[in-house]
């Protein structure tokens, strides 16, 4: 499967943004990864939905959001989001997740479902047709800056291998926490698709967007 870099904005210069949305295009970036917090689910509080929609307006990067509040279902209709864009849920976030990854899938948008590390890929098997993405978090979701957690290799690589047995080979394995370059060339050995990239390999000093995007692809490509 190809693989995809999504570029986490919570990591942006806020001040900035329109600047590094187009810089991010430049560069080759794949998605725009939106974290949505609520301060319940996860202790703290990101991105908002007027933010996501005026993204939306000014860039025509699919977007990958990713909720991170309790029982998201509430905010589904809040995001003008399409069909090249993913909309991804917790797991743990709601008792009838499944009804939520329905809403979405309703609304012509592609779905994620996200699973923090304590949580087993197993949880997904009856789930896959009502996903287009599985989120496994490298870390526990709300902060950047984190260190990857011990099993996000093997947890990695049991997700990839569940969805082969399950006959979904085609549903990609997002990382999302700490994905520096070695992080982001060792996960891709396990399996992973898509790569969340923030203040670990995206957002430094001294390396333009196109730079870092650029090392990224070249250290996933020599394996
Ligand atoms: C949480 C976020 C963070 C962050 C990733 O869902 O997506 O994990 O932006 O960037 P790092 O961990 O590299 O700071
Ligand atoms: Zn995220």
């Amino acid at each position: 499967m190809k693989k995809y870099l999504s570029a986490s904005l919570m990591c942006a210069d806020l001040m900035n943004l329109k600047n590094s949305v187009d810089e991010l295009k430049k560069a080759g970036i794949d998605y725009l990864h939106l974290d949505i917090m609520d301060g319940s689910f996860v202790p703290n509080i990101t991105l908002g939905f007027d933010l996501v929609n005026a993204i939306k307006e000014i860039s025509n990067i699919p977007l990958d959001v990713h909720m991170m509040v309790n029982k998201p279902s509430r905010f589904i209709n809040e995001m003008n989001l399409g069909e090249n864009d993913i909309l991804c849920v917790h797991y743990e976030s709601d008792i009838h997740i499944h009804r939520t990854l329905e809403q979405i899938k309703n609304k012509g948008i592609k779905s994620g479902l996200a699973i923090n590390p304590q949580t087993p890929p197993e949880c997904m098997q009856y789930l896959t047709d009502y996903i287009d993405m599985a989120l496994v978090m490298t870390v526990s979701p709300g902060f950047a800056g984190q260190k990857l957690f011990a099993g996000a290799e093997r947890k990695t690589k049991d997700t990839r291998s569940l969805l082969d047995e399950w006959g979904c080979s085609c549903i990609p394995v997002e990382v999302d926490g700490n994905i520096s370059v070695e992080n982001g060339r060792k996960l891709s050995r396990c399996g992973a698709d898509i790569f969340v990239l923030g203040t670990s390999s995206l957002f430094v000093k001294n390396k333009t967007f196109a730079q870092a995007a650029s090392d990224f692809r070249n250290a996933l490509k020599e394996g």
